[in-house]
């Protein structure tokens, strides 16, 4: 089974323009479970332009599902993720100035720091995942670092999809076999939709979970988020 995780950012975005509390970012991480997501994402940036670290706190008591909280380890980072405990914390190496992620570790570079912060989250039993472009020497670097899982950055695939799907998902197939073959679960998100995820999903059976954001929050635009979080869950059935 393929566990959808619904990030929640940009819910978040929404009620910061106004300043108030609507939408309720906590009511609709509730709802989301309600209507059949699997996973509550939140990606707490250091100026809190989306999700605050409030929230972060405020979700962990209240969710009923897997949380999941991404993010850079810096420091504040790290003290939130220790504090909140989620089931999972996915390493991302944003810089404090980026739209969104638009990259993946290098884990040769990065090696042994991300095996300190690692063996730190593994310690306090946190699942850990790192978010890595499809590139197979980096998933034998992450293989290295000791982590539970990866996540594969599918925005090189969302683009190249809508002119070469087989291409498209070519480098993600092998990754994500490397990945299995080395003991890792395999994650994926950025840019998924309703029209990519399911080839995603049938090129890569065995994927244990997507985050998705922007599109499926998009979509509920015009399906409301029942219907969508419905039609999502249905791209991942086998
Ligand atoms: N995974 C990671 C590591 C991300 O940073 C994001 C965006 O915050 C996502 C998944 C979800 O991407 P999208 O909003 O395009 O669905």
């Amino acid at each position: 089974m393929t566990r959808l995780s619904v990030n929640i950012n940009k819910v978040a975005t929404l009620r910061n323009a106004r300043g108030g509390n609507n939408p309720n970012v906590l009511q609709v991480a509730l709802d989301c479970e309600r209507f059949g997501a699997q996973g509550i994402t939140v990606h707490p940036r250091p100026d809190e332009r989306h999700i605050r670290y409030q929230d972060v706190l405020d979700l962990k008591p209240i969710l009923t599902t897997e949380f999941n909280i991404e993010g850079n380890p810096q420091d504040r980072y790290m003290n939130l993720v220790l504090q909140v405990k989620p089931h999972q914390a996915t390493l991302v190496p944003d810089a404090d100035n980026v739209l969104t992620s638009n990259a993946g570790w290098d884990t040769i570079e990065y090696q042994s720091y991300l095996t300190d912060i690692i063996s730190e989250l593994k310690k306090h039993g946190i699942r850990t995942s790192i978010f890595v472009d499809p590139v197979e020497k980096m998933i034998e670097g992450a293989a290295k670092t000791g982590t539970d899982r990866i996540e594969l950055y599918t925005e090189p695939y969302a683009r190249q999809f809508r002119h070469n799907p087989a291409e498209a998902v070519a480098p993600y197939v092998r990754c994500a076999q490397l990945a299995q073959q080395l003991g890792l679960g395999v994650n994926a998100g950025h840019d998924l939709d309703l029209h990519n995820l399911r080839y995603l999903k049938q090129q890569i059976p065995f994927l244990d979970e997507v985050s998705i954001g922007h599109a499926l929050i998009c979509d509920a635009l015009y399906y409301g988020l029942e219907n969508t979080i419905r039609l999502y869950r249905r791209q991942l059935e086998n």
